[in-house]
């Protein structure tokens, strides 16, 4: 008896049981958090995942820095594979880099910032099982001092416990999975206007595909989602097609976010259904 309830309790107080961290990290990596959108080199064909994670072709020119990417792979001189486990984790919660620099604001770590203790485990049991590659990458340039931001739901640390509710886990997931990095648009002084416009998008992406501007995904039911089904907004996020059918553009990671879990696609959506409505 004793025996069994000492496994029920272990099962109870780990909420993706029978998971290792190494396929946990894999889940974040490639799905929720979409880190191949900036990491990994595109070619003709899109992503090219023989070079997985060894640096963004994307170069991202803002008036305070112009950066691309890293190599996050464990290569020792091209990616990060002298970093210290302690050291990747402390990174990606407050971007500053072992050697003291601080990253530019694009890699959002300040979103990271919520990231369970087990889930920043799980991020670098992984980066540090995938194989290494040998990549160079152009060295970033920052031209004015870099100005760290909060965006809307992050700045503390979430347990695995709060997570077993389901709208916590749906605001944990569209925090980690940046959402409001894109749907929020710039504010008077700051790169976004997070305290009064958090979801109204506006934000402007160039690229090959053209420009595609991020929507209002507050719950307006007019400018927002509001008049949106559940299934419309999954299959927006997954599939990338609009409600009246048209094909959306990038640089969404709709086929990143295709291989989310049901439960979480669910626990998102119904946390999306949530924000506060701006016009
Ligand atoms: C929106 C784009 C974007 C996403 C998504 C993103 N990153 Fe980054 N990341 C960057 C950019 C750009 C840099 C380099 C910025 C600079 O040089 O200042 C960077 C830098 C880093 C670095 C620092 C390496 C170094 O020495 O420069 C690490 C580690 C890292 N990212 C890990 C990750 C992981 C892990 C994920 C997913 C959990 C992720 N990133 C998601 C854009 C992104
Ligand atoms: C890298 C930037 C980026 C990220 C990150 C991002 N989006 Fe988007 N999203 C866009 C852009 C740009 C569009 C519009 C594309 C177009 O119009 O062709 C879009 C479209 C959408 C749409 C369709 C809305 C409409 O009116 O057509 C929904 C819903 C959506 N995003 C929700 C989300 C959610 C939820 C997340 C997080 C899981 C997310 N987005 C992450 C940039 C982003």
């Amino acid at each position: 008896m004793r025996i069994v309830f000492g496994v029920a309790l272990a099962l109870a107080m780990s909420p993706a049981s029978g998971e290792t961290l190494v396929e946990r990290g894999a889940y974040l990596v490639n799905s929720v958090m979409v880190c191949h959108n900036c990491h990994t080199p595109r070619g003709p064909q899109g992503l090219d995942l023989s070079r997985a994670l060894s640096g963004g072709s994307q170069i991202f020119d803002a008036p305070a820095f112009k950066v691309s990417g890293s190599n996050i792979t464990p290569d020792k001189d091209t990616g990060i594979g002298s970093w210290r486990e302690a050291e990747l984790k402390r990174f990606l919660v407050s971007g500053i880099r072992p050697n003291g620099t601080r990253v530019a604001p694009i890699m959002p770590t300040a979103f990271y910032t919520v990231l369970t203790s087990r889930d920043l485990d799980a991020l670098a049991a992984y980066l540090g099982s995938v194989p290494p590659v040998r990549h160079e990458t152009p060295a970033p340039e920052y031209k004015t001092a870099l100005k760290p931001e909060m965006p809307t739901y992050a700045g503390q640390q979430a347990t695995d416990a709060e997570l077993t509710d389901k709208l916590a886990r749906g605001r944990y997931l569209l925090t980690i999975a940046h959402c409001l990095e894109c749907h929020t648009p710039e504010g008077p002084s700051a790169v976004h206007d997070f305290a009064s416009a958090s979801g109204k998008g506006g934000r402007t992406f160039r690229g090959p595909w053209g420009d595609s501007v991020s929507p209002n995904i507050t719950a307006d039911p007019t400018a927002g989602l509001g008049h949106w089904s559940d299934d419309e907004i999954k299959r927006a996020i997954t599939q990338g097609i609009a409600r009246d059918g048209h094909k959306l553009k990038p640089p969404m990671a709709y086929a990143a976010y295709a291989s989310m879990t049901a439960q979480d696609l669910d626990a998102l959506v119904a946390f999306v259904r949530t924000l506060p409505p701006k016009k």
